[in-house]
């Protein structure tokens, strides 16, 4: 499997966005984290270096990814730390898509998708 060199995953605290975090991190990436909650964003960000990767591979700022001000923050740090950006990985939001989408306001859907 090719690994990015830079990755950014936003939800980076959660179940899924902290383990491919780690994992990315584990194989080199270079990761720009974006949570909506310092506490899980320090929690990942902890695992990470204990897994060894070096705080210079490492970039987290807590934001709300719903707001755009906020999700360009991430990318524009991003890109002036790293250089680039090579992918966008992301796991934000827990949402109940058991209902179906023809229920949802486009509110909703712009949120998701
Ligand atoms: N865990 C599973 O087994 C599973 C299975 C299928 C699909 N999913 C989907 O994958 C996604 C992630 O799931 P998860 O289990 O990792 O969820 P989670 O609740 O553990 O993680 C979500 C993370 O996103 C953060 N977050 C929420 N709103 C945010 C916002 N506006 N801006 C920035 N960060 C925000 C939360 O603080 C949290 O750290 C969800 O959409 C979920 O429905 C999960």
């Amino acid at each position: 499997m090719s690994i990015p060199d830079i990755c950014t995953c936003l939800g980076a605290g959660g179940i899924l966005g902290g383990g491919a975090t780690v994992r990315f991190g584990k194989y080199g990436a270079s990761l720009a984290l974006i949570d909506i909650d310092q506490e899980k964003l320090d929690k990942v960000v902890a695992k990470l270096q204990e897994g060894g990767v070096p705080s210079e591979k490492i970039l987290a700022v807590k934001g709300d990814v719903t707001n755009p001000d906020d999700a360009k923050k991430v990318v524009d740090a991003a890109v002036k730390t790293f250089g680039k950006l090579d992918i966008l990985v992301s796991l934000f939001k827990r949402y109940n898509l058991r209902e179906s989408l023809f229920t949802k306001s486009l509110q909703f859907l712009d949120q998701v998708f």
